[in-house]
């Protein structure tokens, strides 16, 4: 797998991504489109699962199958990425939650920590964080090192939209960990907002 993917050949990430980023959207048709492109992207990341060998019968024969290990962790950054947790949680059954809360200060962009309750992490856990907009990456750089002091050592950054400038910042601290999403857009503006980008995501969700 490459260590960072952008989805955005997918028609169905164009279109959805397209209603998300018109200011014209409200939150619940945001919602809706939010799942959508969640389920899009889940599905691609699903390909780092591990599976283990079993022997299926048909109504005809006996034949090789397979079913996903156990062990998958799904850990959506507060607020915005509960916006993709039911999606997740839709395509990839039998996963575990962890929560983290993270808000980005106003003046300095810088992320801090206000929550965090992890489910029990090992080596083998594979771990998919949720969240929509990685800017500067300090969010997910953050909430990543938490989980890997937990323990787990296969993390997944699941995203919407990335900037090249924050992927590159978290690839620095985390070179260890993939990144798949929708789109990678073309920079951050002076306030560390993706351009083009969507605006703040969590406040289009909630209405807020
Ligand atoms: C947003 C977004 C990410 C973070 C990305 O959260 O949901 O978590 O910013 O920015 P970064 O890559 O520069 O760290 P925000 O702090 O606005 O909180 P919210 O989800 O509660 O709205
Ligand atoms: N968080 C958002 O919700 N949007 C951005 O553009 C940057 C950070």
């Amino acid at each position: 797998m490459k260590m960072i993917q952008d989805l955005s050949d997918h028609p169905l990430v164009q279109h959805y991504l397209t209603i998300l980023r018109d200011q014209r959207t409200q939150a619940s048709e945001f919602r809706r489109c939010s799942r959508g492109i969640t389920e899009v992207i889940m599905v691609e990341a699903a390909r780092l699962l591990a599976l283990e060998s079993m022997e299926v019968t048909t109504p005809l024969e006996v034949t090789q199958g397979a079913r996903l290990s156990p062990g998958v962790v799904f850990v959506p950054i507060l607020r915005a990425g509960l916006g993709m947790l039911e999606p997740a949680m839709s395509i990839i059954p039998g996963s575990s939650v962890g929560y983290i809360g993270l808000e980005r200060d106003e003046v300095t962009a810088e992320a801090s920590c206000y929550y965090a309750k992890m489910p029990d992490l090992s080596a083998s856990t594979q771990v998919f964080v949720l969240d929509p907009m990685l800017a500067t990456g300090g969010s997910a750089a953050q909430c990543v090192a938490q989980i890997k002091a937990h323990g787990a050592k296969r993390v997944c950054m699941v995203c919407v939209i990335a900037a090249p400038e924050g992927l590159a910042a978290f690839q620095k601290e985390h070179p260890d960990v993939p990144v798949i999403a929708g789109k990678i857009d073309r920079q951050l503006n002076e306030r560390k907002y993706i351009l083009p980008g969507l605006g703040d995501f969590g406040d289009r969700l909630f209405n807020t």
